[in-house]
């Protein structure tokens, strides 16, 4: 087995992120030994009576900033020497980051560790950014009151791609989203319910039919839904089709035809 990915988050709310590794998928993936989640709360690096993590901005202007002094004192503390690597990556969180995209997170989860910064108030002390920021990044165009819950959709994005974390049959779903084509609908049992019924190809057994069907109904629903997905890669959704029919998992080496 790899290594796990050992995650490091600095937040002032430390208790947020127990949720996140006890329920589901994450905890799977901790509990397989992929993945280490430890939630570090920068007040324990305060140093007054009040454990004051934020400050007004030099200059002037609205909100208060975080302090450096906890940030970097934590990674003193927790872990000295930190250099940034291309798998060692201290991801800080914010809204004038990199738009989060899957292949980010496909980025991501090959590293051996993360620190994934926090930020609250108007945002964090430049030189804290400056001197230990691979990356930052912003998981949508709107402003969250802070980082931690863009903290969890990355932990949570990154975890369902360690190996082991999902069957293979799952893994081949985010293929398909990998390919920027939005997934087609899917139904389950029973076959009619309260009169509304499963679309009859899917039950027809005939699997070129269902594989056609499907497709047609990804690529209208990228269409209509998501048209700058297409026109970002035009070609995209068709070879990831490919793929998923005849590929092979790209975590977990199997060939996906097993779980046919
Ligand atoms: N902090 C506040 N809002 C955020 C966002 N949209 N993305 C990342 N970090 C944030």
């Amino acid at each position: 087995m790899k290594q796990a990915l050992d995650v490091r988050v600095l937040t002032l709310f430390p208790g947020m992120f127990e949720t996140l590794t006890g329920h589901s998928i994450v905890k799977r993936a901790i509990e397989k030994g992929a993945l280490t989640v430890r939630a570090h709360d920068l007040r324990e690096y305060t140093h007054d009576r009040h454990r004051t993590a934020d400050d007004r901005p030099f200059g002037g202007g609205p909100g208060m900033l975080m302090k450096p002094e906890p940030i970097f004192e934590a990674m003193d503390d927790l872990m000295p020497g930190f250099r940034k690597t291309k798998t060692r990556r201290f991801v800080y969180l914010t809204p004038q980051g990199e738009p989060y995209t899957q292949r980010k997170a496909e980025e991501l989860a090959q590293c051996r560790q993360i620190v994934l910064l926090c930020g609250h108030y108007e945002g964090v002390d430049q030189r804290a950014v400056d001197r230990y920021a691979t990356d930052e990044i912003s998981i949508g165009d709107y402003v969250l009151t802070g980082g931690e819950l863009p903290a969890m959709v990355l932990i949570d994005s990154v975890a369902r791609l360690l190996p082991g974390t999902l069957g293979c049959a799952q893994s081949k779903e985010f293929e398909s989203f990998s390919g920027d084509l939005l997934e087609y609908p899917q139904y389950t049992r029973p076959a009619e319910y309260r009169g509304l019924k499963v679309p009859p190809v899917l039950l027809s057994g005939n699997h070129q039919a269902i594989e056609a069907w499907r497709r047609q109904q990804s690529l209208e629903r990228t269409r209509t839904r998501r048209p700058d997905l297409l026109a970002k890669a035009p070609d995209r959704g068709v070879k990831a089709k490919r793929g998923k029919e005849k590929g092979t998992c790209i975590r977990c080496s199997e060939s996906s035809k097993k779980n046919k």
